[in-house]
This record gives C-alpha cells, sequence and structure tokens, in this order.
C-alpha cells in the first residue's frame, strides 16, 4: 500500500508531507514523494494532506470475552477499536471463567482466531489461590501479569503479601489495578523483587508522585493515565443520578487539583502510557445496579485531539503515550510509531472536524460513551492495518487481526 499526501508530526514538532510505503505489512519507506512505480501494483491511499498519526496501541481493555458477551465480545469490541484509531490492543483477564490457568489463557486465544478487526495481546491474570506456578507457563505468552489489589469488578482481589511476591517473582511483568497506598505496596514488591512493574490508571496527585519517587530511585516503574481521569471530575460524576451511575469507575473520578496534576505528568513524561481501561457495561446494568467502568476505545484518541488543539500536549509527546511507549513497556514486536520497519498501522485525522462526541453512532456493543458532554478534536476517518484498510468513514473491512507477540 502507498499512502500518499501524509501530513506527519516530526519529533521536533514539525509538520511535514510525506509518502509511506508499506509492504508485506511493514513500512519500508517514509519519503517526501514515492512514485507509484515503486509501489509496483500496491494500492494507493490518498490522505489529501490530512493528519497521519501511528495506529493507537491501547493497553488496557476489558474485551468480556468469554463469558461477559452481552457487555462486549472480541468481535464489537475490536470494531470499537478500529472505529477510534486503536490497531492494538491488549486484553485484560477479569472475564468468566478469569484467566488465571494456562489452558484458560489458550482458551481465550483460540475463541480469539479469526474474530478480530484489530490485532491484539492478552494478560493473564494472578489469583488469590496462588497460581503463581501457572506464570512461568505463560512467558512470551502474555504482556503481562495483572493483578488487583483493590476490589473491581470480577473477584480477582490478591491480598496476600506471601502470595503477591510469588506471583510478582514468576512474572516478567506485573501490571497492578492498585489505588491509594496500595500503588506503595505495589512499588515497595518491585523494589523487593526487581519485577518490572506497570501502574494502571493513575489518578491521585499522590499516586502520580510515588511514580515519580520511584523512577528516581531508578526503578523499572511505569504509569499508565486513563482519558477519563484526564478529562472528567468528581463535580462531572456528582451532577446527578445519571452521571453518578455511568460516570462510576475504579479508580473514581477525581478532583480538578488531582486532574491538573496528572496532565502535568502526562506532559513531562513521568506518566508513560495512557490506556483506555475500556470497561464497557449495558445500560441496563449500569441503571440497574452499581457497575464500575466506562467503555473508551472509540472516543480516546478523538478527545486527545482537544487537548492537542488546546496546547496542553504536543502531537509527538502524544504519539509516544498512546504508540511508542506501550508497544516499548510490553515488547509488542512491530508496534509502536511511524516508522521504517514498523507495522504499517496508521490512522488518518480529519482535524477540521470537531464536532460533539456523537452518543447514537457507538459500536461497542454497550451503547454509550461517558464523554457525550465533549467535543471532539478531529475524527478519525480511516484505520490502517498493516498495509490493509480496516475502517473508512463509518465502513468496516475484516477481520483482519491477529495476535501480535508480546513480551521480552
Ligand atoms: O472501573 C473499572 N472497571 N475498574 C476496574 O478495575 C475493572 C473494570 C471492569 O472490568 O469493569
Ligand atoms: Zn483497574
Ligand atoms: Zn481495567
Amino acid at each position: 500500500m502507498l499512502v500518499k499526501n501524509c501530513k506527519i508530526a516530526l519529533s521536533d514538532n514539525r509538520e511535514v508531507l510525506r509518502d509511506i510505503l508499506i509492504e508485506d505489512g511493514m513500512i519500508v519507506k517514509i519519503e517526501a514523494q514515492i512514485p507509484l512505480t515503486e509501489s509496483g501494483k500496491a494500492e494507493v491511499v490518498d490522505a489529501g494532506g490530512k493528519l497521519v498519526l501511528p495506529g493507537v496501541v491501547d493497553p488496557h481493555t476489558h474485551m468480556r470475552d468469554p463469558g461477559l458477551t452481552h457487555k462486549e465480545d472480541f468481535t464489537t469490541g475490536s470494531m470499537a477499536a478500529a472505529k477510534g484509531g486503536v490497531t492494538t490492543f491488549l486484553d485484560m483477564p477479569n472475564t468468566l471463567p478469569p484467566v488465571i490457568t494456562l489452558d484458560l489463557l489458550l482458551d481465550k486465544k483460540k475463541k480469539a482466531v479469526g474474530r478480530a478487526w484489530v490485532d491484539y495481546g492478552f494478560y493473564f491474570g494472578g489469583a488469590k489461590s496462588d497460581n503463581s506456578a501457572e506464570i512461568p507457563k505463560t512467558r512470551g505468552l502474555v504482556a503481562a501479569t495483572k493483578v488487583f489489589l483493590n476490589v473491581s469488578t470480577g473477584d480477582m482481589l490478591v491480598e496476600d503479601l506471601d502470595i503477591l511476591e510469588r506471583i510478582f517473582r514468576n512474572s516478567e511483568l506485573v501490571a497492578v489495578h492498585a489505588e491509594g497506598e496500595m500503588v506503595d505496596r505495589a512499588i515497595g514488591l518491585c523494589e523487593k523483587t526487581g519485577v518490572p512493574l506497570y501502574l494502571c490508571h493513575l489518578s491521585l496527585a499522590s499516586e502520580v508522585k510515588s511514580l515519580e519517587a520511584a523512577k528516581a530511585k531508578g526503578l523499572p516503574v511505569y504509569g499508565e493515565a486513563t482519558p477519563h481521569h484526564l478529562f472528567l471530575t468528581r463535580e462531572d460524576m456528582e451532577e446527578n443520578e445519571h452521571t453518578r451511575q455511568f460516570l462510576r469507575m475504579k479508580p473514581e473520578l477525581k478532583e480538578k487539583s488531582d486532574v491538573e496534576y496528572l496532565w502535568r505528568a502526562v506532559r513531562s513524561g513521568v506518566i508513560d502510557t495512557i490506556g483506555t481501561d475500556h470497561a464497557p457495561h449495558t445500560i441496563e446494568e449500569k441503571t440497574s445496579k452499581l457497575t464500575s467502568g466506562v467503555p473508551g476505545v472509540e472516543h480516546s484518541l478523538e478527545l486527545l485531539l482537544t487537548a492537542v488543539g488546546e496546547g496542553k500536549i504536543t502531537l509527538p509527546r502524544l504519539m509516544q503515550l498512546l504508540s511508542e511507549k506501550p508497544a516499548e513497556i510490553f515488547g509488542l514486536g512491530g508496534k509502536g510509531g511511524l516508522k521504517e520497519g514498523k507495522h504499517g498501522d496508521l490512522v488518518i485525522v480529519d482535524q477540521t472536524d470537531r464536532g460533539p462526541v456523537e452518543e447514537d453512532k457507538i459500536i461497542s456493543k454497550s451503547g454509550w460513551t461517558p464523554y457525550g458532554k465533549l467535543k471532539r478534536g478531529g475524527r478519525v476517518l480511516t484505520t490502517i492495518l498493516r498495509g490493509r484498510v480496516v475502517y473508512d468513514r463509518g465502513k468496516f473491512y475484516g477481520p483482519y487481526g491477529v495476535e501480535i507477540a508480546c513480551g521480552k
């Protein structure tokens, strides 16, 4: 595939026009003018001078498959991803059954084959029953071991410190749901075992400070922020009965001062990645019982582009957070950036299309968005996966997604 007339942002924040040639799914050349003759009989896509970004790598999604497929499944979740410019996602283990044995992991993998519209990888789950002996068997098969240090959706809380330590020691990388003081507990385990740690969805200023201190000590600790903790506050949640139900998630939305601190860390590089924590529940569930979690893959990129428009973050920095860094941290071979040698995963964006987030065009089975009040900073027109169009102006092509190599 030859993608002509792409506006791309260089690391020094300059914007230039380039053509991008993709062969066998890989970017082989990025130059000012690549003649059609060089592309042989390649498909030509004209980006028409619009912004072209690397495909988003979303390190944190709950696609609910198997067992919770009334909320989302591999097909709908990956289509929603494609629409949002996400070309790779990592799926969390709190499905039904939870992914806490090698057999269950292999089952989940088998069920996903041929159903994904973008590329994907999986987490393995640490269990309170102590499944640490299973973890070495998952080496090279998963992005990381995920451990819940606080109660959340699913029954995956691990409290016993000895079990936690064994889970750490047997893992190559541990991702945690940890809030408040639990962040410090997780960092302590990283320090004690030397095993790299990924802190999911940091939201409190104090948590970010713990991450900062850990990094200053030279510990291998990484931090993630979510779009909902960057764009919404406790005030939005407390507005009325409806928002109290729908904007309920874990960690909860925070005060303005925390949100400001988080933005600063996102800009400065203390925060490494933005993951959506795409956690769909149906409208019926959100209104009839207490459920934590909000969908996100469809709108994360379009929302974050408003921050670029407002000068809150630069495009090169955003691309690091959304693509380069997650690919690097989780060892996602071939993913992570617009560079020769990387996968041909591209998103063409119309920066002039800045309407409201549409609540009536949702692809996710959940059928709603927490961002209905907010504006888009652009629109994803086209998503390209390894040199094939998978989404273009409302139409889907595929499914061409495959599981990608994960881990170091
Ligand atoms: O709000 C949340 N929802 N937080 C989590 O940690 C889990 C997630 C879910 O799976 O629903
Ligand atoms: Zn979580
Ligand atoms: Zn999550």
